[in-house]
């Protein structure tokens, strides 16, 4: 892809509503791009909107096999209320469990390294497999979520997946979000009534302080600088 066209559509979609980016993807690459959800505010938020332009959209989510009980609550909630499927994307088995075997059930506590493996191959391996035959994938990430994701364009080029990646929210802040939901009366994880921000897998999310950065729950043991997943790392 022309990278020259990625800028004229970041300047030209600059002032766009995030309902106005979707609809106008969604049409260009109709078929070919995908949401991917973790169920989290902003992506109920796309989905909401992604399901109101085009209920045919491919919406995935990858689960680790460590979610937690509220999060497949809501896979199941949201389905329902908008009559669409969300296509969930589970881990090679046998590389699960040579994982485990060797390293232990919750390495992840042990180094970044254990924690980098886990999420590579609970959710990057996966995410190939989702993307297979896509030219774009939509996020919902956010500016002011972390230090990590101040750079971050409406519209990039991803270098790791080679495909467009789409951000609609990326300007939104956390009100705007929270004022979405509660205007659209869109389903919501129940955790984030008992103090969850960011909510991924159980071992690795925990509630926080009101003063707290909202992906302070995420890897709280780790440096803000070192937590990414690698979904949306460079
Ligand atoms: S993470 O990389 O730290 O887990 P975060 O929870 O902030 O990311 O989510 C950012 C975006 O990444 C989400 O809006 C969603 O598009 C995508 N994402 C994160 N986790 C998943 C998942 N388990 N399945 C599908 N998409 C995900
Ligand atoms: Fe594994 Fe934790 Fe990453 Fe989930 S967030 S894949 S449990 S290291």
């Amino acid at each position: 892809m022309d990278k020259e066209i990625i800028e004229e559509w970041n300047s030209e979609l600059a002032d766009s509503t995030p309902h106005e980016i979707l609809g106008f993807f969604l049409k260009q690459f109709s078929g070919k791009v995908a949401l991917s959800t973790s169920l989290g505010l902003e992506d109920q938020v796309l989905t909401e909107m992604v399901a109101s332009i085009d209920s045919s959209t491919k919406i995935f989510t990858l689960d680790t096999g460590r979610l937690f009980p509220e999060t497949y609550d809501l896979i199941d909630r949201t389905s329902k209320k908008y009559g669409i499927s969300i296509d969930v994307y589970f881990p090679n088995t046998k590389e699960v469990e040579e994982m485990v075997n060797t390293k232990g059930i919750n390495l992840f506590y042990d180094s970044i390294e254990n924690r980098k493996l886990c999420c590579n191959l609970r959710k990057l391996v996966p995410l190939a497999r989702a993307m297979n035959g896509l030219d774009g994938w939509i996020t919902g990430l956010r500016r002011d979520q972390s230090v990590t994701r101040t750079e971050m364009q409406l519209i990039e080029w991803d270098e790791n997946n080679n495909m467009l990646k789409i951000n609609p929210l990326i300007n939104w802040t956390v009100n705007d979000v929270m004022g979405y939901i509660e205007a659209k009366r869109i389903p919501y994880n129940s955790l984030h009534d008992k103090g969850f921000a960011s909510i991924g897998c159980q071992p690795c999310t925990r509630a926080i302080e009101p003063d707290e950065n909202i992906r302070a729950g995420r890897w709280w043991w780790e440096d803000p600088e070192s937590k990414e997943c690698g979904l949306h790392e460079k």
